[in-house]
C-alpha cells in the first residue's frame, strides 16, 4: 500500500476462504478496521476471532451476505454507512468459476457467476466510489485473473467475466487518477483455494493445470499489496504468470487460436 497513503477502514469480500482470507490477513495489521464480506458467517466469525487474538486494537466486522443478490448489497452499504464502516480501501475478491462445456453448462452456476464476478464487483465499486471521492482518500483491488487475457473454450465464460474485470479496473483507475484514488487489477494464475472445487463439475476430476504453476496465495497477495503501493494497473503474482501473461499478450491473435485450440479437457 503507497507508504505515504494510510487506510483506516478495509472492506474485503470474498473472506472466508482463498485469496479473500489472505488479504484479510495481511491487510489487518495496516488498517483500524476491516469489514469481513462473504456467505459462509461461521468461517468469517472464526478467522475475525483470530485477527482480534492477534491485533486486538483492529476492529473487526463480519457481515453475511450474498453478493449475488442486489438488495444484500445495498443492505451491506446501509449497514457500513450506520455503522461508521465506510472502506477507503476496498478488495473485490469475491468470485467463482464454471469448468466445462458452455453447451452442457447449468444456468444458475453461470449466473452466479455473472452476478458475483461481474455485477457485484460492479455495483459495490459504484456504491463506495462516490464516498471515497468525497473523503479525498482512497483505493480499489478488483481480483480479476490471467484468464482475463484470452478467450479459454471450457472457461468461456469465467474468462470473459475477468476480461470484463481487468477492462473496467484500467478504466476505472484512469477515471479515478485526478482524484488519487489507485485501482489495481490483480490477475493471478492457478493458486491453490477453493476454486478448483467450486469450478469443476465432476467431483472426481480436477480443471487441468500444471502443479509447478501454482503460486502460493501469501504470495498472490503480498505482491498485489506491494503492486498498490507503486501505483500498478496490473499485477500477474508470481515470475511465471507474469512471463505467460507476456507471451499471450504478445502473441498474435491467430496463433493463440490455434493453441487454445488444443483442449486439455477434450484430450
Ligand atoms: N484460485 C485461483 O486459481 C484463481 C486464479 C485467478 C483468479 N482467481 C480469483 O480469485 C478470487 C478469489 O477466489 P479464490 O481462489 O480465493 O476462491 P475461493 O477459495 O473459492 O474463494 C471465493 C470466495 O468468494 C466468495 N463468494 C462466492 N460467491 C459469493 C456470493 N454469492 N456472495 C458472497 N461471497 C461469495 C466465497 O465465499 P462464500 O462461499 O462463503 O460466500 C469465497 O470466500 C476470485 O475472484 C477468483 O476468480 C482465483
Amino acid at each position: 500500500m503507497p507508504a505515504t497513503a494510510s487506510y483506516s477502514c478495509a472492506l474485503v469480500t470474498g473472506a472466508s476462504s482463498g485469496l479473500g482470507e489472505e488479504f484479510a490477513l495481511q491487510i489487518a495489521p495496516r488498517v483500524e478496521k476491516l469489514v469481513l464480506v462473504a456467505r459462509r458467517e461461521t468461517l468469517l466469525v472464526e478467522l475475525a476471532d483470530r485477527i482480534r487474538a492477534e491485533l486486538p486494537h483492529v476492529e473487526v466486522a463480519v457481515f453475511a451476505a450474498d453478493l449475488n443478490r442486489s438488495a444484500e448489497r445495498e443492505q451491506l452499504l446501509e449497514q457500513l454507512s450506520s455503522r461508521g464502516l465506510l472502506p477507503d480501501l476496498l478488495v473485490n475478491n469475491a468470485g467463482l468459476g464454471d469448468y466445462g462445456e458452455f453447451a452442457s453448462s447449468d444456468w444458475g452456476k453461470l449466473q452466479s457467476m455473472l452476478g458475483v464476478n461481474i455485477e457485484a464487483l460492479t455495483h459495490l465499486s459504484h456504491l463506495l466510489v462516490p464516498q471515497m471521492i468525497e473523503r479525498g482518500r482512497g483505493a480499489i483491488i478488483q481480483v480479476s485473473s490471467l484468464a482475463s487475457l484470452i478467450p479459454i473454450p471450457d472457461f468461456a465464460v469465467y474468462a470473459a467475466t475477468k476480461a470484463y474485470v481487468t477492462s473496467f479496473s484500467e478504466a476505472l483507475r484512469l477515471e479515478l487518477r485526478e482524484h488519487r484514488i489507485p485501482v489495481l487489477a490483480v490477475c493471478p494464475g492457478p493458486v491453490r483455494t477453493e476454486f478448483g472445487e467450486v469450478a469443476r463439475r465432476d467431483p472426481n476430476k480436477n480443471i487441468p493445470a500444471k502443479k509447478s504453476f501454482y503460486v502460493p496465495k501469501q504470495q498472490v497477495v503480498a505482491e498485489s499489496l506491494a503492486a498498490l503501493q507503486r501505483d500498478a494497473a496490473r499485477i500477474y503474482p508470481g515470475w511465471k504468470t507474469a512471463t505467460i501473461a507476456w507471451v499471450l499478450s504478445n502473441l498474435p491473435r491467430v496463433v493463440l487460436r490455434y493453441v487454445m485450440g488444443f483442449r486439455p479437457r477434450r484430450s
